[in-house]
């Protein structure tokens, strides 16, 4: 080994494949359903055309629709079909981002502009409920828009009168999710349109999680509420490939009411030596790889696909949602009509709930205020239904006989962070452990 952990001379593919291959042994499993976020899959045969259509693209750069005018058709396509799924109409306009995040600062930074340019308004601010995604809060912090937060109410969906009591003529966007992260409920989406749309501002629909799912349950029978650019007021749209769209990672959909709209998303630079400059989003060079597979994906499977996977999703879902309500002492929190839940424990604490099943090789997501547990569905989760809800079972018991093991580190930051309601002390250690993180490659 050389300095710096260079090998001095270069190894073999094969010896390089075989040290990558070791190296994923300790990461989650995500093909067995063990964990619940994070990777959405869809069976082996979509990820392998996913895989075949990234391969295809890797080299080639979106950032240049010019040079590669077969990206920029794929782009066009999968903006398109994704506004006839969410509601568009003819003037929709819209364009591919990196993941649900990009989109929603780009989102945010178009309102920011367009309040400047339309409204005059200097000192931005956004209405958003406490449930909506950290990368509004991002978003906020970056664009120097004030981020202005309305509770939900006990069904976890954004409270409307707090929403109409909090706008100001600084406000420039109104934010809801469908569905939300945290609870999987979808917020009054109609309503907070309607609101946005009295005030004459905009209204971004966050539906990054939902927007390849939901209209595929709706055609299924299930009762979903509207959320769509199709909703008066509803101005721009979020919906991640990503997601439940199946792609690989790096691929969302952002549209909006109109190209005027839009076009205060992007950027322009006339002075630079190296040439005249344009970009639609934040990102550089685009990896052409993720746009293919985007578009690979949604044709391969077609609405048919979907429908299908949107069906083993919801039977699953279900399944879940009825094993952890004959559970005694487990509660799902509000009504979430999709994939997306959280439940907590009345018996004991959650956090010690989610260490039990860590023990028996179960990832689940913690959550605060109310302490609950996360679960996300996807088809991967459909053969492990029972082995999970046996195991959620044992372990409640075990916790509410305080025969478990006690409260572990991860609980007792959430411990922590509860009884301090700054934040200060536990934003430092997040913050402390992103760069332990960077620094060990997780070793230290
Ligand atoms: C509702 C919602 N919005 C936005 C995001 C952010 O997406 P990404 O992680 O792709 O940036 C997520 C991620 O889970 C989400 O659930």
């Amino acid at each position: 080994m050389g300095s710096s952990g260079w090998p001095v001379s270069g190894q073999s593919a094969e010896e390089v494949l075989r040290r990558l291959e070791a190296s994923r042994r300790q990461d989650a499993d995500w093909r067995g359903g063990r964990t619940f976020s994070l990777v959405y899959h869809a069976g082996e045969e979509v990820a392998d055309l996913v895989r075949r259509a990234y391969g295809m693209f890797m080299a080639e750069n979106a950032l240049s629709p010019i040079a590669f005018p077969s990206l920029r058709r794929f782009e066009a396509e999968v903006v398109g079909m994704t506004a006839g799924l969410l509601g568009g109409g003819p003037g929709t306009a819209g364009a591919m981002t990196s993941g649900g995040s990009e989109s929603i600062l780009l989102a945010v930074k178009t309102a920011r502009d367009w309040g400047a340019a339309e409204r005059g308004v200097r000192d931005p601010e956004m209405v958003l409920p406490v449930t909506a995604h950290p990368a509004f809060l991002k978003a906020a912090h970056y664009f120097g828009v004030r981020p202005v937060l309305v509770p939900v109410g006990p069904d976890f969906r954004a409270d409307v009168e707090a929403v109409r009591r909090s706008l100001t003529p600084r406000t420039v966007l109104v934010v809801g999710s469908a569905p939300s992260y945290p609870h999987g409920v979808v917020d009054p989406i109609e309503e907070m349109a309607s609101l946005a749309a009295e005030r004459e501002v905009l209204f971004h629909c966050d539906a990054c999680l939902g927007g390849f799912l939901l209209p595929f349950l709706r055609k299924l029978g299930r009762p979903i509420p509207p959320f769509g650019l199709d909703v008066p007021g509803v101005t721009s749209i979020s919906a991640d490939v990503h997601k439940y769209g199946y792609a690989a990672k790096g691929a969302s959909v952002l549209l909006y009411r109109d190209a005027g709209l839009r076009r205060h998303q992007f950027f322009a630079c006339t002075h630079w030596p190296g040439g005249l400059y344009g970009s639609p989003g934040i990102l550089g060079t685009r990896p052409g790889g993720a746009v293919a597979a985007a578009w690979a994906v949604m044709n391969y499977l077609g609405e048919e696909g979907y429908l299908r996977l949107a069906q083993r999703v919801i039977r699953t879902a279900d399944r879940f949602r009825e094993g952890i309500r004959a559970i005694p002492g487990l509660r799902v929190l509000g009504d979430p009509p999709a994939s997306v839940m959280a439940f907590t424990f009345e018996r004991g604490d959650p956090h010690r709930l989610a260490d039990g099943m860590e023990r028996r090789g179960w990832h689940l997501d913690r959550q605060q205020a109310p302490p609950s547990l996360h679960l996300m569905i996807t088809p991967a989760h459909e053969p492990v239904t029972d082995a999970f809800l046996g195991d959620l079972r044992e372990a409640a018991a075990e916790v509410e006989a305080g025969e478990d093991e006690g409260v572990s580190g991860v609980a007792a930051i959430y411990g922590m962070a509860a009884a301090m309601p700054d934040g200060t002390e536990v934003r430092d250690l997040i913050l402390d452990f992103l760069g332990q993180l960077l620094d060990t490659g997780g070793d230290g």
